[in-house]
């Protein structure tokens, strides 16, 4: 992590956009917080362009992940997600802060074989080495940074008899990973079709990038979660009983996760990264016992509240949105991260602060005079304002 400065800003939130814009400028050496988007470059990216669909930008201030103060920029059209963030941030830093850990960058690319003949998974195992260069030689510039086909599994009768999947384990390094591993797939699905006697179906990473795991916690002292007319043991007491709810409900346990993206995509949106794939990982991995459960959890340990979140993370700091989008490049300057795995420790621990921000709020006064204040103050532009789309 390449520290940017304090992630304190008493007053931030009362500055002008312009000001507060300035000063998170100095923070970073890439230019793009002031160039944006063009419709040429947009035209680069996707089909069929006519312009540009531009979002409210922010910056959530008093993180600190793993010692290390950090300003999290998000971008977000919900007013509040961004508050609530910092807030739950000012108060996990009277406490641990955020310690956050992830795991090497293996995403896993799905080969189908269809009909396979009797001793395919005994000849697919056997043949991992073939495989492993098969695949490397599709991406060879990732196989000169490091990276590169590191295991297989086959699982056989998937769904039933007749189909059996070969998963390939990729270390993607900083990229997402989806192009590479997609290739991959594709380069080696005739040859593991061959050896197993069958036919390839699909080829395609999945989602559920369960070796790609990031996790973050932290311990809040009841004296940080005080607000007005709530004492913070109440508080803390409130917020292991939502998270109880949320473990014993999955109507529940869909809003409470749901309060946990709202902090994640607002900072992968910033950061040009692939928020979709992200969200079917999660929601893949909540539902990983038969019913869906809750990504973070959190529960009384003597005077803290201590909460926990773990989920797949598949972020990437090349490649995408994340190279061709200028703000995306400034915004991940501004974190300061210098990998994709710190960013996917960012990432959990924005969601954590997220999670903590509406369950504090949910189990004391309710969530509605905050968001509504906010809401009320931030929806009075009419739609069609003069000058609202210039840059
Ligand atoms: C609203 O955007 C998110 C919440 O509903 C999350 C939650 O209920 O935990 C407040």
């Amino acid at each position: 992590m390449n520290p940017k400065g304090k992630s304190r800003l008493p007053g931030f939130h009362k500055r002008s956009p312009a000001k507060r814009l300035e000063e998170i400028s100095q923070r970073v050496s890439k230019p793009g917080f002031g160039v944006g988007l063009t419709v040429e470059k947009a035209d680069a990216m996707i089909e069929n362009a006519v312009g540009v669909f531009r979002l409210p930008l922010g910056i959530a201030t008093n993180f600190m992940v793993n010692g290390v103060e950090l300003l999290v920029p998000m971008a977000v059209e919900e007013p509040s997600v961004i508050a609530a963030a910092s807030n739950a941030a000012r108060m996990a830093r009277v406490g641990t802060g955020f310690l956050a850990q992830a795991d090497p960058p293996i995403m896993t690319g799905q080969v189908e074989i269809l009909d396979p003949a009797a001793g395919a998974r005994e000849r697919l195992e056997n043949s991992v080495d073939e495989i492993a260069a098969l695949a490397d030689s599709a991406q060879p510039e990732l196989v000169s940074l490091g990276g590169g086909m590191r295991t297989m599994d086959v699982r056989c009768d998937v769904g039933g008899p007749g189909r059996l999947v070969v998963h390939l384990h990729v270390d993607c390094l900083d990229a997402m990973g989806a192009n590479m591993v997609n290739t991959m797939a594709e380069a080696v699905s005739h040859r593991l079709a061959e050896i197993a006697g069958g036919r390839p179906g699909l080829r395609i990473l999945t989602n559920l990038a369960d070796r790609r795991l990031a996790r973050a916690s932290c311990a809040i002292p009841f004296t940080a979660l005080e607000r007005e007319g709530f004492p913070g043991k109440d508080v803390a007491v409130g917020v292991s009983a939502a998270s109880d709810f949320a473990s014993s409900d999955p109507y529940r346990a869909a809003t409470h996760n749901k309060g946990i993206f709202n902090g994640i995509d607002a900072f992968l949106l910033a950061c040009g990264n692939d928020w979709r794939a992200v969200e079917a990982g999660a929601h893949a991995f909540a539902a990983r016992n038969g019913s869906y459960s809750p990504l973070a959890t959190w529960r009384i340990e003597g005077s803290d509240l201590v909460g926990k979140v773990e989920m797949p993370m598949a972020v990437g700091m090349v490649g995408g949105a994340s190279t061709a989008h200028p703000r995306a490049v400034a915004c991940l300057d501004l974190v300061g991260v210098e990998c994709a795995s710190e960013l996917a420790q960012v990432a959990v621990s924005v969601g954590l602060a997220s999670n903590l921000a509406a369950l504090a709020a949910l189990s004391s006064e309710g969530i509605q005079s905050g968001h509504m204040r906010l809401h009320g103050k931030k929806q009075r532009l009419p739609a069609d304002t003069e000058g609202i789309d210039s840059e």
